[in-house]
């Protein structure tokens, strides 16, 4: 049995946890900065850093006191070391480092796309490779077939906007405030999903790729023509959103044969999106696995269960590895226009 620290601060939360390689969660800690963040109605890189710098320490220790482990009991310090905002990077990985080189324990830099990629694994024993996943969160939105740990295919990416993006910017139109995903989800269930005629951008195309800047834009216009309830704004918004991410799974559920669809991120938080995805998984005779809603949106456990996936394959890295601002799981997958401009 491996223990591993997982380190996270790639983007607004700053986050530690303790995971076992038998999968338990012995402690974890999550702090997010959505009232730092909420009146710019988006995440501020250099207020984000700032922020973790006084976080990460303080949950560092909370976890270790809380599960009684010492620096010495642990067998690898696993941190996110990319994508995402390169300041809030730094600072795990950095802090990360350090407890490596005290204690003297292998460090493992951890892809953040790798932890939610694996992170269905850490709920659902059951689960195995290869896996069909729909990964939906504020910065990306792909579906990958995962293979193995390490060993990921890129069917599909977002041409513009990530699907947690159009959630937060149509929110913002919409003076719901910041994150949108979850506000939007509490309004859309007092509103009326085919009350406003919205596009479903590329659904029927070949490629499962996707786009949510159209959306956006006319949710805008829905928003400022004054007809339309919020309520009833923000439920189409949804429907669409839903219908996108349905239509192109089921696109690459025509290429993957893998047996099982799973989706994470931060949008698989959305009960919605969870039901809709388990209805085609469905259909299409696959199995369905999601995991709880506190693992989709940003934590440590994640980080430190693709940690210790890692370090059952000798997957270790040296101190001098890099944070990356720009992190491709498929390293090996074509350019999309306009993909990867996004953390
Ligand atoms: O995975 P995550 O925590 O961070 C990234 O790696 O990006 O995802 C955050 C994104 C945000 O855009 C947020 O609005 C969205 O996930 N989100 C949701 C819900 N909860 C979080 N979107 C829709 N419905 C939700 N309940
Ligand atoms: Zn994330």
């Amino acid at each position: 049995m491996a223990l591993i620290l997982g380190l996270e601060s790639s983007c607004d939360d700053s986050a530690a946890a303790l995971v076992t390689s038998d999968r338990v969660v012995l402690a974890q800690a999550v702090v997010g900065q959505d009232e730092a963040h909420r009146p710019f109605g988006g995440v501020v890189p250099e207020i984000a850093a700032r922020a973790h710098v006084e976080q990460l320490p303080g949950l560092i220790r909370r976890v270790m006191d809380e599960a009684g482990v010492r620096p010495a009991d642990l067998d690898a310090v696993a941190a996110t070391a990319g994508p995402g905002l390169i300041g809030g990077v730094m600072v795990a990985l950095l802090a990360g480092k350090g407890l490596a080189l005290s204690a003297g324990k292998p460090l493992i830099a951890v892809n953040h796309l790798e932890g939610h990629a694996l992170s269905p694994r850490l709920a659902d024993p059951g689960l195995d490779f290869p896996y069909l996943l729909l990964l939906a969160s504020g910065g990306h939105c792909q579906l990958l077939e995962v293979r193995g740990v390490g060993d990921y295919r890129r069917l599909a990416t977002t041409i513009d906007d990530a699907a947690g993006e159009a959630f937060d910017k149509s929110a913002k139109l919409l003076g719901l405030g910041y994150p949108g995903g979850p506000a939007i989800e509490r309004l859309a269930r007092e509103g009326d999903a085919r009350a406003v005629p919205l596009p479903r951008p590329l659904v029927g195309t070949a490629e499962p790729h996707f786009s949510f800047a159209g959306l956006k834009s006319a949710v805008q216009r829905a928003a400022v023509a004054g007809i339309y309830a919020k309520a009833d704004i923000a439920a189409s918004f949804q429907q669409a959103v839903v219908d996108c991410l349905v239509d192109r799974t089921a696109r690459a559920l025509t290429v993957s044969e893998a047996p099982t669809l799973v989706v994470a991120g931060g949008v698989a938080a959305n009960q919605a999106v969870r039901s809709a995805l388990a209805d085609l998984a469905h259909k299409h005779g696959r199995k369905f696995s999601v995991p709880p809603m506190w693992l989709c949106t940003d934590n440590a456990a994640m980080i430190g269960w693709a940690g210790a996936e890692r370090f059952a394959s000798g997957l270790t890295d040296g101190l001098e590895a890099p944070a990356r601002a720009r992190w491709p799981l498929d390293e090996a997958a074509d350019k999309v226009r306009g993909a990867g401009v996004k953390a």
